[in-house]
């Protein structure tokens, strides 16, 4: 028989909305959604009419009455609910990044000249503070990198697993022209910037796929070792010929940034992430093995292809997240959510908390992407020196 489980949604916002439509297509856990909360009662309230469940007043209620919650909030209040749901034995889904560096409490905050050996250790104690409240609690961190469940990620652990390949290199990247969120811009709200909130999603996909590379040559999970990182304002530069395409006048953040890591045993990955690339979003990771080379593409995909010569036909048809136009050739994305994962992070979180069922996306692999993040901000502030990474 399947178990039930009682779902509480934090936030109500953008990720809250993705992940609402994920779990109604769980199959093996029986999902009782039971409410949401987030500060503002009109928010909190539409969110919960419009999906026939309660608004709660209080993250900390809202909890007590649940078996997972889903941590759909800022970065900057990650580490905060996913402890007060461990500290209960609750199942946190926690959204990327596991956690950030949001500032120093002042109002005139600058993370782009904030000494980043300050911001490294603040980031470290955080991990440090979720991973000791997770070994305490009956519960343990569910973390929603969906690139860990993009069918093309899957797929390319199948191969590496049974083919016993050993990774060179890999290449990935994730970039569209800008968010559209007002309080992306300010390192404060965000956490970090470019290389933080989109190098996160590529990282971690690399970052899995060398453990697993490990795991199945009998080496235990391989592990980043060193970073060198260069990050960039590009549409801050005074000479940035704005055509308005691309978004500007970011706050304090990087909008253009690359990781080259080396791993334990010598092989390499380069991560790029950033605000500056027009035709929609451009996600994907290569993997260049001794074997075999594979190219991931997460999104956009050509499993459609079609060529629209005038914009209005298009006018009520949804193509691809962040094109710029519908006009000419473009790849609409049939299923864009299940391309991208996010039904299958939800079934395989429900299974692991409700059957106890290995986990692929851990807080030790979470752990290892921010710490690989912050050591390259480390690495940008000294012109790319390079930096060991602290691994979990
Ligand atoms: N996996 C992905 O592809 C993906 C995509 C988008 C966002 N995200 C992640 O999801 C998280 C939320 O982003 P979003 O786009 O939904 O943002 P959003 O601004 O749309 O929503 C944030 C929600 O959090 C609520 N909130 C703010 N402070 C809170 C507090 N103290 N307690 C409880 N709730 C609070 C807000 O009221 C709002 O409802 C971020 O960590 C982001 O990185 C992931």
């Amino acid at each position: 028989m399947k178990k039930r489980l009682r779902t509480g949604i934090i936030g109500s916002g953008f990720a809250a909305s993705f992940h609402f439509e994920a779990i109604q297509k769980i199959h093996e856990v029986d999902v009782d959604p039971i409410g949401v909360y987030s500060p503002t009662r009109e928010h909190r309230e539409a969110f919960a009419r419009a999906r026939g469940i309660k608004a709660f007043d209080s993250a900390e209620g809202l909890i007590e009455a649940c078996d997972i919650v889903h941590v759909c909030v800022p970065v900057s209040m990650h580490e905060h609910i996913a402890l007060a749901a461990l500290e209960r034995g609750i199942y946190p889904i926690v959204e990327k990044p596991i956690t950030g560096f949001c500032g120093d409490g002042s109002e005139s905050f600058r993370g782009d000249i904030y000494p980043k050996r300050k911001v490294l250790d603040a980031v470290h104690e955080s991990l440090g503070r979720i991973i000791e409240a997770e070994s305490r609690s009956q519960a343990h961190i569910l973390y929603a990198e969906n690139w860990v469940y993009a069918p093309a990620i899957q797929k390319e652990r199948e191969i590496i697993e049974k083919s016993g390949a050993q990774i060179l290199w890999m290449r990935g990247e994730e970039a569209h022209s800008g968010s559209h969120s007002s309080t992306y811009g300010y390192w404060k709200h965000s956490g970090g910037g470019v290389m933080l909130g989109k190098g996160c999603h590529p990282l971690t996909a690399a970052l899995y796929l060398k453990r697993k590379e490990g795991i199945a040559r009998g080496k235990g999970p391989i592990h980043p070792q060193s970073v060198t990182g260069r990050i960039h304002s590009l549409t801050s530069l005074p000479d940035f010929s704005d055509k308005g395409h691309i978004r500007k006048n970011y706050h304090d953040i990087d909008d253009f940034s690359i990781m080259h890591i080396e791993f334990q045993d010598g092989t390499l990955a380069d991560i790029f992430a950033s605000d500056i690339i027009l035709g929609g979003i451009h996600n994907w990771l290569e993997v260049a093995a001794n074997n075999h080379r594979t190219i991931c593409n997460i999104n956009p995909t050509n499993i459609l292809q079609t060529y629209n010569p005038l914009e209005e036909y298009f006018r009520d048809i949804y193509v691809v997240e962040k094109t710029g136009t519908k006009q000419g050739w473009s790849n609409p994305s049939p299923e864009e959510d299940f391309l991208n994962g996010f039904p299958q992070e939800m079934e395989a979180f429900y299974r692991s908390a409700a059957y106890d069922e290995p986990l692929e996306s851990d807080s030790s692999l979470a752990a290892d992407a921010i710490s690989t993040i912050f050591s390259a901000y480390l690495s940008a502030e000294q012109d790319g020196a390079k930096v060991d990474i602290r691994n979990y």
